[in-house]
């Protein structure tokens, strides 16, 4: 049928209407002229407005230095602020030391984790590491001033044994770093706005500068897209200042060590040193400052994935090809023919990938847009932390039966995600969680995966959208 022309009537409506529009759009006063002094704010940064010394030290001349006082602290994870090096040593210095923790949950001797008790021992600080004194003492070591380490630093106390490893760097030493610091602001929004600055440094004293980058180049990736200025020292630099025989201060420093981090409970209870921040207070969006620079980063709107009502994705992370800890092929098959069912019959977009088939950036692209990630037990699973959290985001890990460990488990929930492990047809979730365990197989290529089960529990999870819609 063709459509009727216009009536007289309808012409008219839609020329007043035009008519107003225009007289709106026309009335609307034009722009303030831009402030003419837009660079006052920023100029300090780059000059200074008059001629001064170059500021390099904290003096205290006769009186005595300024005490180091704790702005957060777990064990394995805290900010100080003026704490002081002098010769490799750290000092804390305090008039009242019995605010101040036991040095063993601030720092050890950074050696490699070995297993067993006599090894733990051993990794324990003594006075040539650290030491607490009081500022008499303080004044008499160090003279008259300190040179300034300025802005927030993060200085990490830890041998490169578990630093060169993407889920390691991203998902333990990255996430706890974060973690503990975004204490400080409890109110970070679920955009990532926060009143944290970012750290000016990060610094290694156990580890040079070939050892801390990952097989799949991740880590450096990650650090430069969540802070691209952030600047690195490494053991040599931390030997420089030490022979210089003068103390340095750090005006604001997160200290991290892993082996005072394995003390707290919540590593006893997750065998996550990332899980002792976990303590402190936070928001449950701490960690969108980072996820969504390094999601920009990778080219994707970090409000993808957030909220309920957009297409779900999921992302099956195959490692059919790796060689170690992979399905049985058969159920391999079944999986994917199961997920393009659904797929099919509900809309979903599914994703069947190897990550090391993948660009970095094309990793973390589909990351942050998937709803539900899956895939056997391992690294390729890291990719988790770029997701956004949201009411239906979930993660489902696929074990050898009766085998279980809490890395991605730890790190989904963490998140404010949920988290299945699947033992074949059998899954399980927080809180009903079966004891870390690597049994004959966790590492094999016979793992069993009932892909009916798997897919019933995606439509499962993905139609909270009716009672969650935002
Ligand atoms: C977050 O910061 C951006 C940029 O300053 C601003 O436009 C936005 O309104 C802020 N959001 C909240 C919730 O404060």
């Amino acid at each position: 049928m063709a459509p009727t022309p216009p009536t007289r009537r309808e012409v008219l409506l839609l020329a007043m209407l035009l008519l107003v529009i225009l007289f709106f759009s026309n009335s609307e006063p034009p722009p303030p002229p831009s402030p003419t002094l837009p660079l006052t704010p920023s100029a300090p940064v780059l000059e200074a407005h008059t001629p001064q010394p170059l500021d390099t030290r904290l003096t205290w001349g006769s009186s005595r230095p300024p005490e180091t006082t704790i702005a957060s602290h777990v064990p394995g994870w805290t900010i100080l602020d003026k704490l002081y090096i002098l010769k490799g040593v750290v000092y804390i210095v305090s008039d009242s030391p019995s605010t101040i923790p036991d040095v063993r949950y601030i720092y050890s001797k950074g050696l490699a984790i070995k297993p067993g008790q006599e090894e733990d021992q051993k990794r324990l600080p003594t006075d040539r590491h650290i030491r607490v004194i009081s500022t008499k003492e303080a004044r008499k070591l160090f003279g008259t001033s300190a040179q300034t380490i300025d802005g927030f630093s993060f200085l990490v106390n830890d041998p490169p044994q578990f630093i060169t490893h993407y889920y390691h760097w991203s998902a333990e030493l990255w996430f706890g770093f974060w973690r503990a610091y975004s204490s400080l602001d409890p109110s970070i929004s679920p955009e990532g706005n926060t009143t944290l600055v970012p750290p000016r440094r990060i610094m290694f004293n156990h580890l040079d500068n070939v050892h801390w980058r990952d097989y799949a180049d991740m880590n450096q990736l990650v650090l430069r897209s969540s802070f691209p200025s952030v600047s690195m020292e490494f053991v040599d630099d931390w030997r420089d200042r030490a022979e210089m025989g003068k103390a340095f201060v750090f005006e604001r420093v997160l200290v991290a060590d892993r082996s005072a981090a394995m003390l707290s409970f919540n590593y006893a209870r997750y065998q996550r040193t990332a899980a002792a921040a976990f303590a402190l207070p936070g928001s449950m969006s701490w960690w969108q400052p980072i996820r969504n620079n390094v999601v920009e980063f990778a080219g994707v709107d970090p409000e993808v994935g957030s909220g309920t009502t957009g297409k779900p994705v999921i992302t099956y992370i195959s490692r059919q090809n790796w060689g170690r800890r992979m399905l049985i092929p058969e159920h391999h098959d079944r999986l994917v023919q199961e997920l393009h069912r659904i797929r099919n019959e509900y809309g979903y977009e599914v994703n069947v990938v190897e990550a090391e088939h993948m660009s970095r950036v094309e990793q973390i692209r589909l990351a942050a847009r998937t709803t539900i990630m899956m895939g056997v037990h391992g690294n390729g699973l890291t990719s988790l932390v770029w997701m956004k959290p949201n009411p239906r985001s979930t993660v489902m890990e696929f074990f050898f039966p009766q085998g279980f460990a809490h890395d991605y488990e730890y790190t989904t929930r963490a998140l404010g995600m949920v988290h299945y492990g699947f033992w074949n047809s059998e899954y399980f979730t927080s809180p009903g969680l079966p004891t870390p365990q690597y049994v004959e197989g966790f590492q094999g290529k016979e793992i069993p995966i009932d892909g009916e089960a798997v897919a019933r529990l995606c439509v499962e999870r993905l139609s909270l959208n009716s009672e969650v819609d935002d």
